[in-house]
Order: structure tokens, then sequence, then C-alpha cells
């Protein structure tokens, strides 16, 4: 069984209520649909009802037993302003601000996590990255303990020599452009949280990459790494946790072997943290459409799980990424 039909069997375990934004666009409600049928999660649809309803049956997709709710008539709007204001006052929003920003159904659904109406979000097949991140880190907020909100993806390889029988997990692709060493230290910290709750790794074994093995090259960068292992042994210190290390040190066994000679890491990793955003969002694409993976992208250090899709994405992508979503809030 692939990553993505352990994470939808353990979704349907424990129904969550996963709030949609984008309700009124074909794939989420096809989506939706499907999340209903297989019993995989509770969906929300916001937007208009009877536009969504029309599409639906357009697409012949059954919406019975659905939440549908349009965040510009709904009753629970001048509770969310009013929390959304309290909030927010303090970067200067104000009560008209609020009311304005929950009549968005990004704001109104962020609000809905926040307030505990819901379990999770998935949104991104319309808006951009950055249209539902900036929401989720300034309402959500962080875990307790994190400061960093990143990302890891679930790469599903066809070569199931690597990692934990083809699974391997990559942060960050998606969030922190430049990390801090500090920042470097906690995704991987997180990341291998997400390998752990996420994936049912058991041991996550994690190398952070770059391209020195053990002080084999001498640059700012290459220390910004060493710097970074240090201070992620000392804030997650049961975690298998090692580097500087190369791509090969980190996966392949014999060259773990004679360049980082006794690394409890070095060629077996099963977690890879890239040392910034550039590396690690060249490194997933490489890996999905060279080396033929799948993947699957997850927010991870929210206090509550949303989740990104791509503007491209497919149906499918959608109920995916609503099961991902929906065994992270079983977490919580
Ligand atoms: N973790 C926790 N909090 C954060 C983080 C973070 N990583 N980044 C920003 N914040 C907080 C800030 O502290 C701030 O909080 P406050 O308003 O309460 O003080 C709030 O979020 C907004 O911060 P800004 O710095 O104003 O936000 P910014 O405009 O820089 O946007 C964003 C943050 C959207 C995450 C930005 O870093 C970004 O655009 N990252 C890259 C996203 C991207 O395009 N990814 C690649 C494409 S996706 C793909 O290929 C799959």
């Amino acid at each position: 069984m692939g990553i993505i039909d352990k994470i939808r069997f353990k979704a349907a375990l424990n129904l969550k209520r996963i709030v949609l934004p984008e309700g009124d666009e074909a794939r989420t409600i096809q989506a939706a649909a499907t999340v209903m049928r297989e019993k995989l999660a509770l969906p929300i649809l916001l937007g208009e009802p009877e536009a969504i309803h029309t599409k639906a049956t357009a697409l012949g997709a059954d919406l019975e037993g659905i939440a549908i709710i349009n965040p510009l008539t709904s009753e629970y709007a001048p509770h969310y302003a009013q929390e959304l204001y309290a909030l927010r006052k303090a970067k200067g929003v104000t009560p008209e601000d609020a009311a304005r920003l929950v009549s968005d159904s990004m704001y109104y659904g962020i609000m809905m996590v926040k307030c505990g109406d819901a379990d999770g979000l998935v949104s991104g097949a319309v808006h951009t990255t950055g249209d539902m991140l900036r929401p989720a880190l300034q309402i959500i907020k962080t875990k307790p303990g994190i400061r960093t909100v990143s990302s890891s993806f679930l790469m599903d390889c066809p070569n199931k020599a690597l990692g934990e029988d083809g699974l391997l997990v990559y942060a960050d692709c998606v969030v922190v452009p430049c990390p801090t060493a500090e920042e470097l230290a906690e995704i991987a910290v997180t990341a291998a949280e997400t390998a752990r709750n996420l994936c049912g790794i058991r041991e996550p074994r994690v190398a952070l990459l770059s391209f020195s093995t053990k002080g084999s090259a001498k640059h700012e960068l290459v220390e910004k790494v060493q710097k970074a292992v240090e201070i992620a042994r000392a804030l997650a210190p049961d975690v298998l946790l090692d580097g500087e290390m190369q791509l090969d040190a980190a996966l392949v066994p014999e060259i773990g072997a004679s360049k980082a000679p006794g690394s409890p890491v070095a060629g077996r990793a099963n977690v890879l943290i890239f040392p910034d955003l550039q590396a690690g969002n060249i490194g997933y694409k490489l890996t999905q459409r060279i080396g033929g993976a799948e993947c699957f992208a997850v927010l991870q250090g929210l206090a509550a799980p949303c989740n990104d899709l791509s503007r491209g994405c497919s149906a499918e992508d959608i109920v995916n990424t609503i099961a991902i979503t929906a065994v992270q809030a079983q977490a919580d």
C-alpha cells in the first residue's frame, strides 16, 4: 500500500471536519462529493449555496449531507469578526476591517478553524500559496513550542530501497525562502514529527543536506547547516539526526559509511532537510519529474492543519489533501 492509501485508510477511522473555502470551484465540489461518498472526512463547502448546487448538478456530484455555508450571510460572521478583531487589533486591524475580512471565504474558513468549528482547511485550487499561508500564519499561528511553519513533501519513490520502503520526507519545499540556522533546526524537528505522525515512520532518520559532508568543504553556508544540526539535536535529543551531509551520503549505504562513518543516519536517511527553499523546491521537482516519484505536500508547524493545493490540481489531488489534513487533525 502506498503512503496516500495508508493516509486515506487512517482518515476514515476518525472523521474530521475539513473546510473548503473554494466551495464553488468545480474540482473542489467533485472532491467534496468523493470525500463524503468514501467517508474520508466531513467536508464543509464555503460559498453561495444555490450556485454550488447548480454546479454540482451539472457535474453530477452528490452533495447530500455536506454542509454549505455562505460567509456573506452566515449568522456566525459577526462572532468571527469580533474574534478576528481581538486577535489582530494590535496589528492595526479595525472592527470594520475584521467584518470585511470574514466576508472573504478564505478568512471565514481560517476563523472556523481558529474557533474550533472546523478541524482543518484545504485551499489553493484558485488562490496562491501566499493567499492562504498569510492568514493562516497570522491567525492560526504555530503549535506551542514551534516558531517556524514550514512544509514537508511525502515522496513515494519507485525505488523501494530508498528511505522507508521508498518513502522519503523532504523539507522545506514551500514556505521559508532562506532559513536561519534556528529555522532550519525547527524545520528538521517538525519534519521528523510529520514523518512519525502522518507517515507512520517509527524511526525518522533526519539528514541535514549540504554540498559538504562532515566538514569536507569550508563555507559559511556549510557552517549554517552544521549549526542547525547542533540546535536541532538540543531541541529533539530523541530524534536520530545528523549532518551536514551530501545527498549521496544520506541515501547510499556504502557512500554514507565511507563519508560519514559511525553516523546513525548516513546511508539510511528517510527525512531530508534542504538548506533553503530553492534547493528544496528544485529537489522535490527533480525527484518527481526525473525520479518518477508521486508527491504529496503538507504544511507543518501550524496550531491546526491548513494545506495548500497547486492551482493545476485535479479533484483527486484535493481528495488526497483533504485526507492528509484530516490525519494531521487526528494527531492534534
Ligand atoms: N512561520 C511562522 N510564522 C511566520 C512565518 C513562518 N514561516 N512566515 C511569516 N510568519 C508570520 C509573521 O511572523 C507574521 O506574523 P504577524 O503578522 O502576527 O507579525 C505573519 O506571518 C506575516 O508575515 P510576513 O512576513 O508579513 O509575511 P510574508 O508576506 O513574508 O509572507 C509567506 C509569508 C507567504 C510564507 C512568504 O514567506 C512566502 O511567500 N513564502 C514562499 C511561498 C511560495 O511562493 N512558495 C513556493 C511555491 S509553492 C510550490 O511550489 C508547491
